[in-house]
């Protein structure tokens, strides 16, 4: 079956699965080792001559049944998938950079990815620079002739800036970078990266992908010679994703396009509700017209999320109250559920920078994450504006 004329639900629900026996479910190949009938064809699957498994910490059928979905979903040639948002991140950073390598990175990155990048790969003798993504020329100023990757978020967390991807990509094209792109906050629902030129797709699918807040997994999406190269990585590092995590993966993928439509609405009517609230001094959201991206936003993506960050009328007091008292959305540091969860960035993601970081950031004190799940849009109002009332 080709895939490319289908919408995006029956890619979600029927793209990569290889079933057999009568099966509608893929089924989980709990096992760490597959075993041969002869040498011979032990041998021809070890050098690769013919596709098979041997070790799951190299590939298993339930995790290739959801790299080949999500490759689908994102119109790559082929994905890798793994133990975590991180595991994905680094190995690919490690598959692309060597010593004496120069990145260029968005300086509004998820905080792992930050770190990874300022503390460890500076340690094999990398160059780093973080710019203003949004703003591409800083990008363009930061090349210089050993650069070998340009990497970013979108939208960025929490703050959801938006970068411009076919400007982005011509741009890195023009150097023979390669381009990275962190899309776990749009999720191919509502944009596909690779469309606009950009070379490799990174999520971590313990958000909208999984999208139930119950696995903890990695993508990575781009071209069939880059993700064999990624695999010989994974495969010395080992964050490979586990059959029951990836089976847990397949299952929630089947209603993205369903979970996406919500998150979506909710993320639109949160949006418009906060932003005329008198207790609200700010509201992030690109799909609102105040955002100063909101027209690129709107020419790139078919949808703009579940994430709404807000700006309370006070102090940092006041906003630990107003999280406090929210008795619906939970106090938890992630997103991309079906649950609603609320965060203050400055004690959560952004704990660990210094004010200053922050302050060049826009994480102020009482700077809100909303990350909105698919519950009704109406009890997520009502449960802000008790909240609200309080203070
Ligand atoms: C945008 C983004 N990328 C990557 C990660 C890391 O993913 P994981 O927690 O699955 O390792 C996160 C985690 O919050 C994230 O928000």
């Amino acid at each position: 079956m080709t895939w490319e004329k289908t919408g995006f639900s029956t890619k979600a629900v029927h793209g990569g699965e290889k079933l057999e026996k009568g099966s509608v479910a893929t089924p989980i190949y709990e096992t760490s080792v597959f075993a041969f009938t002869s040498t011979k064809e032990l041998i021809n699957v070890i050098s690769e001559k013919t596709e098979g498994y041997l070790y799951t910490r190299f590939d298993n059928p339930t995790v290739r049944a959801v790299e080949r979905k999500i490759a689908v979903l994102e119109g790559s040639e082929d994905a890798a998938a793994f133990s975590s948002g991180m595991a994905a991140i680094t190995t690919t950073l490690l598959t692309l950079v060597s010593k004496g390598d120069h990145v260029v990175a968005s300086r509004d990155l998820y905080g792992g990815t930050l770190t990874f990048l300022q503390e460890l790969l500076p340690r094999f003798d990398i160059e780093i620079n973080l710019v203003d993504t949004a703003n591409l020329n800083q990008v363009k100023e930061a090349i210089k002739k050993n650069t070998r990757v340009v990497y970013a978020e979108i939208p960025t967390n929490p703050t959801l800036k938006i970068v411009d991807l076919s400007r982005l990509a011509a741009l890195a094209k023009k150097h023979s970078i390669t381009t990275v792109i962190d899309s776990t906050l749009a999720t191919p629902y509502n944009l596909t990266p690779i469309k606009f030129g950009i070379d490799v797709v990174v999520h971590s699918a313990t958000k909208y992908l999984g999208g139930h807040n119950d696995v903890t997994a990695g993508i990575v999406c781009g071209s069939r010679e880059f993700i064999q190269k990624l695999k010989k990585t994974r495969k010395i590092l080992g964050g490979t994703l586990d059959p029951m995590a990836a089976w847990l993966l397949l299952r929630g993928l089947k209603t993205l396009a369903l979970r996406m439509e919500r998150h979506n609405r909710n993320g639109m009517q949160i949006a418009q509700f906060l932003e005329k609230h008198p207790k609200i001094a700010k509201v992030y959201y690109p799909g609102l017209p105040s955002h100063p991206q909101h027209r690129l936003a709107k020419k790139q993506m078919r949808g703009y999320g579940g994430v709404v960050s807000f700006e309370i009328k006070g102090d940092f007091e006041k906003t630990v109250q107003f999280v406090e008292n929210l008795k619906l959305c939970l106090l938890a540091a992630s997103l991309g559920g079906t649950e609603t969860l609320a965060t203050q960035p400055t004690t959560s993601s952004h704990y660990f920078i210094t004010p200053e970081q922050r302050q060049k950031l826009g994480i102020t004190d009482q700077l809100v994450r909303l990350a909105l799940g698919i519950e009704d849009p109406e009890d997520i109002i009502a449960d802000l504006k008790q909240s609200l009332e309080k203070i």
